[in-house]
């Protein structure tokens, strides 16, 4: 399970760096920890980018950064944190086990590479970042570890044993897939689910399941990602929204996110833009719910579903 905090108050949202605008600053999970709901994702924050964009939001009051082995940015990440200067115990840090990694023997050596990439003996929070396994051939898919996740998962629970990882959670994991693997005798459950959750693809149902059962969820591309930013900033619920509470488009939608009781990951190389996209604001009930409303009226539209380029014969998210 995990519980809200609530933070801040009030109603300015240009106020300071931690200070949460009526909204909860993080939440706490099984473990006791206190992960902030916004994080600084780096997919696609490209090298002689990432380091600067991981100081601009360090400097901005962030204290979440979202990362993965697969991004192949963690060391430029990990000595931006260095340089920060920022305490370690300060900063949230989310690495992800990619693909290629399912098999148990594997998942402490990358571990291992991912730590000492980011210049750190701990990760705040591990997670399978599909479920899904290559085989070792490095060719999709090990069907075996694809259908049975929890020798992997025994392996992510020998990690926080072991005090190299402090939580552990999935990604891209629908109810089906998070069942098929808490069916098992877990000594630690998920602490959180990391999946697409945007205008686009509100989610509300997993929203309301796994808060139903405890499991945290993190919204990534909350802003629709790279191709549909612009669709999502000019939707014009939103727009009317941020024109009446004096935000922007962006923080309005990031604020959503938070209200609806997620943790929200944008990414951003842009200096102003990762200013902006901490400044959360609750936002009026009436308001929320015209959002919410807006968001969960038309057909979902998934913006990422590898199922067909990674060749598998099945579907990710049925
Ligand atoms: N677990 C997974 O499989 C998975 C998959 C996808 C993403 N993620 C995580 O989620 C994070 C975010 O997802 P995402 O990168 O797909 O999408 P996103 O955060 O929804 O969108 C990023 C795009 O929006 C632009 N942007 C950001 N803030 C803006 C603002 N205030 N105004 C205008 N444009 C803005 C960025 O441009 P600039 O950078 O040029 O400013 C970038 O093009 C990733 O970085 C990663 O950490 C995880």
């Amino acid at each position: 399970m995990f519980r809200w905090v609530v933070g801040g108050g009030g109603k300015c949202h240009h106020t300071g760096p931690n200070f949460s605008g009526g909204l909860q600053s993080h939440y706490v999970l099984n473990s006791g920890d206190k992960i902030p709901s916004v994080a600084l994702g780096v997919w696609k924050a490209a090298p002689g980018e990432v380091g600067q964009a991981v100081k601009t939001a360090l400097d901005a009051g962030y204290k979440h950064i979202d990362g993965a082995w697969i991004y192949r940015n963690e060391a430029e990440v990990g000595k931006a944190l260095k340089e920060s200067g920022v305490p370690r115990e300060d900063i949230w840090i989310t690495s992800k086990l990619w693909n290629t990694f399912h098999a148990p023997e594997d998942v402490e050596p990358i571990l291992d590479e991912s730590l000492a990439k980011l210049g750190t003996d701990y990760l705040d929070l591990y997670l399978v970042h599909w479920p899904v396994a290559t085989k070792k051939d490095g060719t999709y898919y090990d069907k075996e570890l694809t259908a049975d996740p929890y020798p992997t998962w025994q392996k992510l629970e020998e990690m926080v044993a072991k005090g190299k990882v402090r939580n552990i959670g999935v990604s891209n994991f629908n109810v089906r897939r998070i069942q098929n693997l808490t069916a098992n005798p877990l000594k630690i459950q998920p602490a959180v689910n990391q999946v697409e959750i945007n205008y686009f693809l509100p989610q509300p149902e997993l929203v309301q399941w796994s808060k139903e059962s405890g499991i945290l969820l993190e919204a990534y591309s909350p802003l629709g990602s790279d191709r549909r930013v612009s669709d999502s900033l000019n939707v014009p619920v939103v727009k009317e929204i941020a024109k009446e509470l004096d935000m922007t488009p962006a923080e309005v939608i990031i604020s959503w996110h938070v209200q609806r009781g997620t943790i929200v990951l944008p990414k951003s190389v842009t200096p102003s833009r990762i200013v902006e996209n901490i400044h959360l604001t609750k936002l009026p009930d009436e308001l929320f719910e015209k959002l919410e409303k807006a968001a969960t009226s038309h057909p979902p539209e998934r913006g990422s579903n590898p199922s067909k380029s990674w060749g598998l014969d099945f579907d990710i998210f049925e």
